[in-house]
C-alpha cells in the first residue's frame, strides 16, 4: 500500500480509478470540505435531505457522475459524532472495500478535510478489510482479476502538519500488514503449516533483518527437560520445534518477552475431540501467528526495547506413541505434572516455553497469547480477549493498548482459589480443573506456576482469534490476526 499526505491545495486528482472518499457524521451536511466542489456538495445536500445519505457508521453511498476532478466520490458514514472513536473510522474503512472493489478503484484520497478523523484508522480498515485468503483457489477464467486499492492518499487542511500524519499512516500500514501476515499463517491448512514450516518462517523474519533466530529441535528440548512439550508432540509424525526470535537495542532500557501457542494442529489427542468443527483447530497456533508477525513488525521498527519471541510449535495428534490421560511429565522448571486429559495441551506446551524464556532471558515483562479454552468463548464471546495478570500496571498497560488498537480485552481474577482447583493427586499439578468452572482462569493459574516472579500477563484469544461476525475490516471466515495490532501498540509504548 502506497501511502501519501497532501495539503488539500497540492492535491490532483485527474485519474483513472481513483475515487475521493469523503467521510461524513449523520446529521454531517453541509461536510465544510476543502476538496469537494460547490456543485458537487449541493448535490450530495440533496440527496441528505431525501435521507439517502444518511451519515449511519459504515455506510456508503458513491456516485461516479461528479462535477469536480475527482473522478468519483464515495460517502463514508461515521455515525453520530458523540459515539465517534478510531474504531468507528477503522470499520468504515472495512465496509468501504466492497464499493471501491466494485467499482474497480485502485487509488483512494481520503478527504481528512470534511470530517476532522484520525486518517490512520481509515487505512487501517482498508488494509485489513482488503484482506483475503485465496491462494488454493483456481482463479475463474472468464472474470477480470479484483482490482485493490494500492495507493491511499490523504488530503488534510490547509497548514496541517503532513509529515507526522504521514508518519502515522504509514506505521499504520506497516502493522496492519504484520497482522494481515498472522492472518495467513493461520489460514494456511495444518498439512502445510506445521512446526517446521512455522520455524521456516521464523527463519525468514530473521533473515531479512538483524535479529536472531534460534530453532530447539526435539533432542535439545530433551536434555533441557522440556518434558511437558515433548510429551504434547509424541502422537505426531510432524517433530516439534521451540522458535526465538531477539530483536535487541543498543539503547534499551528494558526488555519483553512474547510467547505464543504454536498448536499447528489440536485433534485433542487421545483425549480426542468430536468431529464437528475439528478443521477449525488448524486455527489453534493463532497465538504462534500473532507474536511472530508482531516481531516482523518489531524488526522492521526497532524500537529502543528489546523484544524476545518465544514460540512452542507441536501438533497435537493421536497415536501410539501418543501421550496417554494419567502420564506424569516433569516440566522444564521441575514441577510435576499429572495429565488428565491430553486436550489441554496448550498449557503444557506454554509452560515449557515460559518457564524456558522467563530462566534463558529474564525478561522484565513477559506476555503469552493463546487460543487456549473453550470456556473464554463462552465467557467473552468473539470480541473481547480474556486477560489474566500477577501485575495490575501490565494488565493496565495490555489495557489501554487493546483499546487504542481496537482489540479489547478483559481482565479476569487469578487467586488462591482456583490454583487450589489444578493441584495434583500424585504430581505438583494436574493439567485441568473441574469440568464447568472457570476454566479460562484455572488453566492461567496453571501457567502462573512457570513464570516465577516476572510480571506476566495472559491474553486467552481462543474467541477473538477467529469466528467474530459483522466486524467489516475482519472478514468472518478468516482468522483476524488478534493481538498483533494490539502487542505492537503495548511494545511501541514501552519503548516510549
Ligand atoms: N485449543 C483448545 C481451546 C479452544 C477450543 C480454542 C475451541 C478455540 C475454540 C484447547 O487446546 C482445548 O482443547 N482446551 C480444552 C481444555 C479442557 C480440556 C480443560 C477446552 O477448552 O475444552
Ligand atoms: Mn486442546
Ligand atoms: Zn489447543
Amino acid at each position: 500500500m502506497q501511502v501519501k499526505v497532501l495539503q488539500s491545495t497540492d492535491a490532483a486528482y485527474k485519474e483513472e480509478n481513483a475515487c475521493l472518499v469523503v467521510p461524513v457524521f449523520e446529521q454531517g451536511l453541509p461536510l465544510m470540505s476543502a476538496v469537494l466542489g460547490e456543485e458537487d456538495e449541493l448535490h450530495l445536500q440533496a440527496l441528505a435531505d431525501k435521507d439517502i445519505i444518511t451519515g449511519k457508521a459504515g455506510s456508503c453511498y458513491y456516485i461516479s457522475n461528479v462535477a469536480g476532478a475527482y473522478g468519483a466520490v464515495l460517502v463514508l458514514g461515521l455515525g453520530k459524532k458523540d459515539a465517534f472513536d478510531a474504531e468507528v473510522l477503522r470499520r468504515a474503512g472495512g465496509a468501504a472495500c466492497a464499493p471501491l472493489s466494485a467499482n474497480r478503484i485502485g487509488h483512494v484520497y481520503f478527504d481528512a478535510t470534511a470530517a476532522r478523523v484520525p486518517a490512520e484508522a481509515f487505512l487501517e480498515g482498508v488494509v485489513l478489510g482488503q484482506y483475503d485468503f485465496d491462494v488454493y483457489k483456481t482463479p475463474p477464467e472468464e472474470t477480470a482479476a479484483p482490482r485493490r486499492v494500492e495507493e491511499i492518499t490523504v488530503l488534510t487542511p490547509e497548514g496541517a502538519d503532513a509529515a507526522v500524519l504521514e508518519e502515522a499512516c504509514n506505521l499504520t500500514v506497516l502493522i496492519a500488514l504484520g497482522c494481515n501476515g498472522a492472518r495467513h499463517l493461520a489460514n494456511t491448512p495444518p498439512n502445510e503449516m506445521g512446526p517446521a514450516e512455522l520455524a521456516e518462517f521464523a527463519k525468514g523474519i530473521a533473515k531479512e533483518s538483524d535479529c536472531a533466530c534460534t530453532i530447539l529441535e526435539q533432542n535439545q528440548m530433551a536434555s533441557l527437560g522440556m518434558n511437558a512439550l515433548l510429551g504434547v508432540a509424541r502422537g505426531s509424525a510432524n517433530a516439534p520445534r521451540l522458535i526465538v526470535l531477539e530483536h535487541r537495542h543498543p539503547d534499551a532500557k528494558r526488555s519483553v518477552a512474547i510467547v505464543g501457542k504454536g498448536v499447528t494442529f489440536d485433534s485433542g489427542g487421545i483425549s480426542l475431540k468430536p468431529g464437528q468443527d475439528m478443521h477449525e483447530m488448524k486455527y489453534d497456533m493463532c497465538g504462534a501467528a500473532a507474536v511472530l508477525c508482531a516481531m516482523m513488525s518489531v524488526v522492521q521498527l526497532k524500537p529502543a526495547l528489546n523484544v524476545t519471541c518465544v514460540v512452542p510449535a507441536v501438533e497435537n495428534m493421536p497415536d501410539a506413541a501418543a501421550q496417554r490421560p494419567g502420564d506424569i511429565v516433569k516440566a522444564y522448571n521441575g514441577k510435576t505434572i499429572e495429565v488428565h486429559n491430553t486436550d489441554a495441551e496448550g498449557r503444557m506446551i506454554l509452560a515449557d516455553a515460559l518457564a524456558y524464556a522467563v530462566d534463558k532471558y529474564q525478561p522484565d515483562a513477559i506476555v503469552d497469547l493463546a487460543t487456549l479454552t473453550g470456556a473464554c468463548v463462552v465467557a467473552l464471546g468473539h470480541y473481547t480477549a480474556g486477560l489474566c495478570s500477577n501485575d495490575d500496571a501490565l494488565a493496565e498497560a495490555l489495557s489501554r493498548a487493546g483499546e487504542a488498537s481496537g482489540e479489547r480485552v478483559w481482565r479476569l481474577p487469578l487467586g488462591k482459589d482456583y490454583a487450589k482447583l489444578i493441584e495434583g493427586t500424585h504430581a505438583d499439578l494436574c493439567n485441568i480443573g473441574p469440568r464447568g468452572e472457570a476454566g479460562t482462569i484455572t488453566a492461567a493459574c496453571f501457567l502462573e506456576h512457570f513464570v516465577g516472579d516476572t510480571a506476566w500477563a495472559h491474553l486467552d484469544i481462543a474467541g477473538t482469534a477467529w469466528g467474530g461476525k459483522h466486524i467489516p475490516h475482519l472478514d468472518a471466515r478468516h482468522a483476524t490476526g488478534f493481538g498483533v495490532r494490539l502487542l505492537l501498540r503495548w511494545i511501541l509504548d514501552e519503548a516510549g
